[in-house]
């Protein structure tokens, strides 16, 4: 079957890249960090982010999507650019910009749920929820570290995310379940 949606098709094939760059941009991140705890939970965080890659990978091939060549070759240069960035930026900016990166990703697979329920499919609900969840998880892990810090207000202020904005409306504390997590991202922008 091919799926008769241009967006979406688009949006697997960046999303499959993507998730490469920032697995590579994490194994950059968990490198640099001393702290012992924080390399364990970057490098987990890696963990998802390859496993998410394979997720969509899964969806992809379910439709006939090729990877594209022009998102892995970006994407792998981007990831790895982050990766060596890691070690010279200091400790705080790896930390902000993963979860500014984080935030704009949760929506990311809320609205390829919504596409493929604009083709009358649902069955990939669950993946795709879990992954915006997860997503979500992330941008929440890296906030929890910087929130305190004496730079964020600055950062919250130029770069539009931080301890009172995000790029979604999703909230862990009071989730919707699968059938309704359509609702998520419908009046959120999509990242700046
Ligand atoms: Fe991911
Ligand atoms: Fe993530």
């Amino acid at each position: 079957m091919q799926l008769e949606h241009k967006i979406l098709v688009s949006s697997l094939r960046k999303a499959y890249s993507a998730e490469k760059a920032a697995a590579f941009a994490y194994q950059g991140h968990a490198g640099s960090v001393k702290n012992k705890d924080e390399k364990i939970e970057i490098r987990q965080i890696e963990l998802d982010e390859w496993h998410h890659r394979k997720e969509v990978l899964a969806i992809m091939q379910e439709y006939n999507i090729p990877i594209s060549k022009y998102y892995e070759f970006r994407f792998h240069i981007i990831g790895k650019i982050i990766s060596m960035a890691c070690y010279v930026i200091g400790w705080f900016m790896p930390f902000y910009f993963a979860g500014r990166l984080e935030s704009g990703n949760v929506c990311e697979y809320f609205r390829m749920m919504q596409y493929f329920h604009e083709l009358g499919i649902i069955k990939h609900n669950q993946v795709l929820y879990e992954m915006g969840i997860k997503e979500k998880e992330h941008e929440v892990y890296f906030l929890g570290k910087i929130k305190d810090r004496r730079m964020l207000p600055l950062f919250e202020k130029i770069f539009t995310w931080g301890s009172t904005k995000s790029f979604n409306d999703v909230d862990l504390d009071k989730k919707y379940p699968v059938e309704s997590s359509a609702l998520y991202c419908k009046k959120v922008g999509s990242e700046a």
